[in-house]
């Protein structure tokens, strides 16, 4: 890889492709790079710095740990998904499972065990599906075989929940921001960091419960715009008081429906608009997808602990079914901040089991 001369700065564009081809090369050369190069060059794509060698001689070996099985897995090259390095690729799964995620459901009454109330829990109001907006009117809407609300432009950019467990915040927000754009035609990107800080209970950066989200939202009057009540990744103080209701980002109550697993009652939902779910994000290739369609175990959902928000569906040429999901981990992680998941083969991490959304209803 000696350097081309260049007579010229006409050049400048080749210079620019050659640099590109070189980078190329060298990444997909990478796995036979030592350890601890690669490890130096993640450092240095990501801007990671470590406070001493021994924090960086611990976070080496769990580097090299996660690098070890998104190469077997890419080596391998039998699944319907790849998996890539990416800011996460230095954590622990205890790490990053108890720092990204932060789904809870319902909140459980105070002295009683998460066993005692998983037990003794019914889901407060199962949706009566007949009632969804898709079936407003009493018939069925055309269900399209593929939808994706980034294309009808009702899907903000891609955020980041950094290392707070708000995912409920932003999944409420998403879907929140769809319905917006749909009923007025607006794209307005809403603060999250509102959410986080005024849903109050037990609502926090340790988790939370999407439907306490969208009933502050709906009480809200109107989040505010994202740029006017900035993320941190911290909760803070209620600041709504200080601000007016944004009236042009209003909603009404919100809904949330028990599914059971039917995706086709998803579907439907989605139909109508973004939808925020939970599912289980415990599998280590979550945190690793990079492209394809991504398939967890059977047991997968059993567990949920993270939530999104599905922006639409679709097939892809091989006829693999799939969810298209808006995560909140930046555009560093999936794709640009996405992931296909498996429809219709029960390998979806239980995204068809509870979903949330708010509705245009005074
Ligand atoms: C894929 O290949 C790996 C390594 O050969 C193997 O351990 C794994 O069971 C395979 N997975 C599937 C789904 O076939
Ligand atoms: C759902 O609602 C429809 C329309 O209101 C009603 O006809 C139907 O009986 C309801 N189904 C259930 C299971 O309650």
């Amino acid at each position: 890889m000696a350097p081309i001369p260049i007579l010229s700065c006409l050049c400048g564009a080749l210079l620019l492709l050659v640099f590109v081809v070189a980078a190329v090369v060298v990444d997909a050369t990478a796995p036979s790079l030592s350890l601890a190069a690669r490890h130096e060059r993640w450092m240095a794509k990501f801007g990671r710095a470590y406070t001493d060698a021994d924090e960086k001689s611990r976070r080496r070996e769990v580097f090299a740990a996660n690098v070890q099985h998104v190469d077997a897995v890419n080596r391998a090259g039998n699944l319907t998904y790849t998996l890539g390095l990416n800011q996460f690729s230095d954590l622990t799964d205890h790490e990053f499972l108890e720092t990204h995620l932060g789904y809870r459901y319902q909140l459980r009454p105070e002295g009683q065990t998460d066993d005692e109330f998983l037990k003794g829990n019914t889901p407060v109001a199962p949706v009566n599906m007949s009632k969804a907006p898709a079936l407003r009117n009493g018939q069925f809407r055309y269900m399209p075989d593929s939808v994706d609300w980034r294309t009808q432009g009702a899907v903000t950019e891609v955020k980041n929940q950094r290392f707070c467990g708000s995912c409920w915040a932003f999944a409420a927000v998403a879907a929140t921001e769809g319905l917006v754009k749909i009923g007025t035609g607006n794209l307005i990107s809403m603060s999250e960091q509102q959410v986080l800080d005024c849903t109050g209970g037990t609502n926090t950066c340790s988790g939370g419960d999407i439907n306490a989200a969208l009933r502050y939202v709906a009480a809200s009057g109107g989040l505010q715009p994202e740029a006017a009540y900035a993320y941190s990744g911290q909760q803070g103080a209620c600041r709504s008081g200080g601000v007016r209701p944004n009236s042009a980002a209003s909603v009404g109550a919100p809904r949330w429906a028990r599914l059971y697993g039917d995706e086709g009652a998803l579907q439907e939902l989605a139909a109508s608009q973004p939808v925020a779910v939970a599912l289980e994000a415990t599998d280590p290739d979550f945190r690793h997808y990079r492209s394809g369609v991504y398939a967890g175990s059977s047991s997968c959902g059993q567990r949920l602990n993270h939530a999104v928000t599905v922006v639409g569906y679709g097939a892809d040429g091989g006829g693999q079914q799939y969810w298209v999901l808006k995560n909140q981990w930046g555009t560093g992680w999936g794709k640009g901040g996405y992931m296909r998941v498996a429809r219709g083969n029960g390998a979806n991490c239980g995204i068809a089991t509870y979903a949330y959304y708010p509705t245009m209803d005074s």
